[in-house]
């Protein structure tokens, strides 16, 4: 990529953070008419893509995507603008949460000297200590109870779980909604359990770990190290796969025998483990083009997988906020031969797919939403 698409890849993403902007509320809807509301990592990594910038826009959408904090400190997924949605007992917003990628973009912004709200780093603090102590297995992993906390929606993961033998975005839909009256929820509305569907991901744990490592750089506080050393030392003892050199998602609640299946977000664990050679044998394969290395990669699933579909909806396209994390673990581990390779596919997917908010891994031409906001994190691979 030469200096010249550089520049056009940062005015493409200023202009996609722009166009949908909503200055009134304070954040980017991910896609204005595909998708109307608020959602959680989304405006995590909107905040990331405006630091790239150096626009303070991104510490009041970090603000406004923990409005919704309930007073024990859950932070929903989702917060309604407009049309009626329904993702639990919540009038205004879901009772489902999403990757908690608000501690790491506190610090993103930060480091970009654009400064937080006050009252902003308390909100993170009150919401990681909310997953810590609410959302926990004896044996110390932190578990999801609905396929839209992981943010994968439809990932392979939960096949078993949903029944399926070929893929089929409706009835993932159907199975996604029953699942909403499956789950229990606290007093005040935060969903806490489910009677079908409890998992602890590989993935939803590596970014918690990294999340409370992230939110003891910005407040200096160590106890949250400790809680990072904790976490990624069960994610290390209870979700190693030797056999496919991932992190697996444990099943608690389900039949959850897709939880093993090799996905991308199996090799997040590299952000937080201290095992070199794990972390060396999950990002080499970054760079494997019969593993998640593709042109426009990187792939979701396998191209040997017999579930890998380039165009299908989490089944095998490339996801620009997945490529950010796995880039930030790449970075952490030094290898800068994988670095290089995410960003320079990531800018060259974001420019072919016209921003997409996936893309065909082989083809970058792009899927769904178009634009979408995270695509702008294009600009964020420095
Ligand atoms: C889809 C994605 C989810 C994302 C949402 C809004 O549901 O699976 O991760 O947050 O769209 O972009």
């Amino acid at each position: 990529m030469d200096d010249e698409d550089a520049e056009t890849v940062r005015e493409r993403s200023l202009s996609v953070l722009t166009s949908s902007w909503r200055e009134a509320d304070g954040f980017c809807p991910p896609n204005p008419t595909v998708y109307p509301h608020q959602w959680l990592w989304d405006s995590c990594f909107h905040a990331i893509a405006w630091a790239a910038h150096g626009d303070p826009r991104g510490a009041r959408e970090l603000d406004s995507c923990l409005h919704g904090q309930l007073a024990n400190g859950f932070v929903p997924h989702m917060r309604y603008f407009g049309r009626t949605v329904s993702r639990g007992p919540l009038p205004d917003r879901s009772s489902f949460t999403q990757p908690p990628i608000y501690a790491h973009a506190a610090r993103v912004l930060t480091r970009a000297g654009i400064d937080l709200p006050t009252g902003l780093p308390m909100s993170i603090g009150r919401a990681l200590d909310w997953l810590w102590m609410h959302r926990r297995t004896d044996d110390g992993l932190v578990y999801i109870v609905h396929p839209w906390e992981s943010g994968s929606d439809d990932s392979p993961r939960w096949d078993s779980w949903v029944s399926l033998d070929s893929y089929d975005k409706r009835r993932f839909g159907r199975y996604d909604r029953r699942l909403v009256a499956a789950a229990d929820f606290d007093d005040l509305g935060a969903a806490v359990w489910s009677r079908s569907f409890v998992v602890a991901p590989a993935a939803f744990n590596a970014f918690v770990a990294h999340a409370f490592a992230e939110f003891a750089g910005l407040t200096g506080d160590a106890s949250w190290d400790d809680r990072a050393r904790q976490l990624s030392a069960a994610i290390d003892t209870l979700l190693w796969d030797e056999t496919e050199g991932l992190w697996s998602d444990l099943p608690i609640v389900g039949d959850g025998a897709s939880a093993r299946r090799p996905t991308l977000d199996g090799a997040l664990g590299a952000l937080v483990t201290t095992d070199e050679t794990r972390a060396r044998r999950a990002l080499d394969q970054l760079l494997d083009p019969s593993r998640f290395g593709a042109p426009f990669g990187l792939a979701f699933v396998p191209p040997t997988d017999a579930r890998y579909d380039a165009d299908a909806y989490w089944r095998g396209p490339a996801w620009p906020q997945l490529n950010y994390m796995m880039w930030l673990a790449a970075r952490r581990w030094e290898r800068d031969d994988v670095t290089a390779a995410i960003a320079t596919c990531s800018r060259r997917a974001a420019l072919r797919s016209g921003f997409a908010e996936y893309w065909n891994p082989e083809t970058g031409t792009g899927l769904g939403a178009i634009p979408q906001g995270w695509a702008a994190l294009a600009a964020a691979f420095t």
